[in-house]
This record gives C-alpha cells, sequence and structure tokens, in this order.
C-alpha cells in the first residue's frame, strides 16, 4: 500500500466546488495533485496557488487552473508534505527545497492540511536537518552564524551543482540534532540577516493526515487555541 498516497488523497476529500487550494510540494503532495486533477476532470471547479515550479507544472497538466494572490482574497486549504512532524503537530519542511513559497501558502490559508506516511512522525523534530534559505550575498557568514546556533550545516548541492531555490537562493541543511524548543529555533533562526526562512513551521497545521503501510489511515485535528 502508497502510505503517502493514501494520506494525500484522503485530504483531497476535503475540497469543494469553488475552493482556492494551495498545492504543496513532493512526493506525497503530488498525489495530492494527481487526484485534484482527476476532480477536475469530473467536473470539480477549483483554483489554485502552486508552492513551487514543479507543483505548478504537474497541476496544468493535470487540468487544474492556476491563479495568483493578486487573483484571490484567501487560500481555503492547503495540501502538503513535510520531513518530520512533531508530537505537537510542529514540521521541518524543505527537503525538496521549497520550504518559503510552502510556508507563504500555508499562512495564507484557512486550513492547512498535512499529509504523511507513518516514517515521518517523531517524538522530537531535528534527526532530520532543518533546511534553510539564504540568500547568496554573504552566504559564508550567514553560515557561520548558523552554525553558532548550534548545528553542523552544509550548502546543499545537487547533482554536483550547487542546489538554487525557485526564488534564486541557497538551502543550508542544518543538522541540530534533537530540537528541544522549536519556536525557539525558529526565532533564533529568522533574525540572522540573510535569512529568508527555515523550515521550522510552527503551530501552523490545522489538520495532519498519516497513512499507513497496511492501508489505515489516520487524522488529527489540530486545536491551537485550546
Ligand atoms: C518540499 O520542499 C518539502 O517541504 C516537502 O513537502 C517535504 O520534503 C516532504 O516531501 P515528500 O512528500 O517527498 O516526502
Amino acid at each position: 500500500m502508497n502510505a503517502k498516497r493514501i494520506a494525500a488523497e484522503r485530504a483531497v476529500d476535503y475540497i469543494d466546488d469553488n475552493m482556492v487550494v494551495g498545492l504543496g510540494t513532493g512526493s506525497t503532495a503530488y498525489w495530492a495533485i494527481k487526484k485534484l486533477g482527476q476532480r477536475v476532470q469530473s467536473g470539480l471547479n477549483i483554483s489554485a496557488i502552486a508552492t513551487s515550479m514543479k507543483s505548478e507544472e504537474l497541476a496544468r497538466e493535470t487540468g487544474i487552473k492556476l491563479v495568483s494572490f493578486s487573483d484571490i482574497g484567501e487560500i481555503d486549504i492547503t495540501i502538503d508534505g513535510a520531513d518530520e512532524v512533531d508530537k505537537d503537530f510542529n514540521l521541518i519542511k524543505g527537503g525538496g527545497g521549497a520550504l518559503l513559497r510552502e510556508k507563504i501558502v500555508a499562512a495564507s490559508c484557512k486550513e492547512f492540511i498535512v499529509v504523511v506516511d507513518e516514517s515521518k512522525m517523531v517524538k522530537h523534530l531535528g534527526e532530520f536537518p532543518l533546511p534553510v534559505e539564504i540568500v547568496k550575498f554573504g552566504y559564508e557568514i550567514t553560515i557561520k552564524k548558523l552554525e553558532s546556533l548550534g548545528c553542523e550545516s552544509h550548502l546543499r548541492v545537487k547533482d554536483d551543482k550547487v542546489f538554487i531555490t525557485d526564488n534564486g537562493n541557497y538551502i543550508i541543511d542544518c543538522h541540530f540534532g534533537k530540537i528541544e524548543d522549536p519556536k525557539n529555533l525558529r526565532n533564533k533562526i529568522s533574525i540572522i540577516p540573510g535569512v529568508v526562512d527555515s523550515g521550522l513551521f510552527v503551530n501552523m497545521a490545522n489538520r495532519v493526515i498519516i497513512g499507513h503501510q497496511n492501508g489505515d489511515v489516520e487524522e488529527f485535528e489540530v486545536d491551537y487555541k485550546s
């Protein structure tokens, strides 16, 4: 059973006619976009904003209408994957390098649905290296400042070339080990000049859908007010 696929497809059940949908990035969000495309082919009327050029391309191929922020008020539902989800439903994202657009979209929707397979669930964030998007100018010093927060870091390289995000920036993968206080770390990273954003998504997920290898799907609604 494809655990990523069943979680992603379950999330698509929440999409109704006339909604504006945020489309995530990665191999789990892929299944959500495919399923949405099928529903559009059968008459569902939605518009969407994608979190990466790759997802934009996939949406276009599947016949999903794409819009920009100037065309809409708010996004109704965003469906996206994650690299790690902790017990408080905080996330590490950005394994695919799309964290900045993903965060902008997640922060601009009424409901943010996170879809993962069971392997992504952890007690504490941090085993997965935290991706941080930084501007190219002065990157050497920005890396030193990130390392002064207690991590070992690597400038991301893909296919023997320095990886460049859709926004023209670098990604630094930061190995912090166990992250005790995600909010505090997010805040410390975000005030470093040169940092655009980090893959720490704190108190953002409204619903987490977990697919299991045996075909089970677990669903958690997160209420930050209580
Ligand atoms: C993309 O930048 C990421 O945030 C993805 O959402 C995350 O890496 C999960 O990817 P998979 O669904 O491919 O595991």
